[in-house]
């Protein structure tokens, strides 16, 4: 199943998927939403268009792959037999959903060999992800890419900027929802602000990912990413030509995930080291 020709024949069925459920989403962000219930704090919310759109994606993946496995942000969780595992988040983004900004997503993996949450530690993505699609429903943009198959927005081919030097550098980051991760990220900006352009804060890690891979920022970083966060941003960025990892140039993880193109990205971990960073 590695090949790109197979991980393009799955690509197929997860943007078909990513399409209707972004499609729902939309239609049910029309009929208005509030938020129905909280998860690790109060200000980490869950509306119930994430868990319904959730249950559609689950439902579409079962209907075609019943083999597969599955795991997603609110609660998704099958084992599955065939090797092939699908990472869900089914709105990437819910506070910006919550609040009627455009920048949310719907994001759908599928990894082979592994799954989420496995050998390279929580919000690792164990094996290899062979295709992911990111889809705004609010723009209409669909951002794909399959493994070896390159990383496309509709017909254009995306590809990171290159050549950027740090210092002008425009760099998005993302902030956890727990009050000390929160003040930790915030002293490490306070450090990495001086030495870039400026910082973004769009409020979906995928679509960071995403405007990666399309020219729209130099680099990206995050500590405390989920793996159905960048499963699909992750493999979009990389196969447009950012360099992705993690601690120690390592698998990105719950830890931290730095992505940027060869050479700024090296620069980006050092000078997030010398801000503080720990991983
Ligand atoms: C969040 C977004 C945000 C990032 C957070 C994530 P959610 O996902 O990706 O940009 O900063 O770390 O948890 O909660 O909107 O699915
Ligand atoms: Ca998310």
């Amino acid at each position: 199943m590695t090949s790109a020709a197979a991980s393009s024949d799955l690509l197929d069925l997860v943007r078909d998927i990513a399409v209707r459920a972004g499609e729902y989403a939309l239609e049910a962000r029309r009929n208005g939403v509030s938020v129905a219930a909280t998860k690790s704090t109060p200000t980490d919310i869950v509306t119930a268009v994430d868990r319904d759109t959730e249950e559609l994606i689950r439902s579409l993946i079962l209907d075609a792959r019943p083999d597969d496995g599955i795991v997603g942000e609110e609660g998704a969780a099958h084992i599955g037999t065939s090797g092939l595992d699908w990472i869900v988040d089914p709105i990437d983004g819910t506070v910006n959903f919550l609040y009627g900004l455009p920048a949310w997503a719907v994001s759908v993996a599928v990894a082979e060999g592994g799954g989420a949450d496995a050998a390279g530690g929580p919000g690792a993505i164990d094996g290899t992800t062979l295709a992911g699609v990111v889809s705004n429903p609010v723009t209409g943009e669909l951002f794909e890419a399959n493994l070896g198959g390159g990383a496309r927005a509709g017909a254009r081919t995306l590809g990171v900027n290159r050549g950027v030097p740090l210092h002008q550098a425009l760099v998005a980051t993302g902030f956890g929802y727990a009050a000390d991760v929160r003040r930790q990220q915030a002293e490490v900006l306070l450090g990495v602000l001086p030495s870039i352009r400026d910082i973004r804060r769009n409020g979906s890690a995928a679509l960071d990912l995403c405007a990666l891979a399309a020219g729209r920022i130099d680099a990206f970083y995050e500590h405390g990413l989920n793996a159905w966060d960048h499963a699909a941003g992750g493999l979009i960025a990389r196969e447009a030509g950012a360099r992705v990892a993690g601690p120690h140039g390592g698998p990105e993880n719950s830890e931290l995930l730095v992505a940027a193109a060869p050479g700024l990205h090296e620069e980006l971990v050092a000078l997030l080291r010398s801000a503080g960073m720990q991983a």
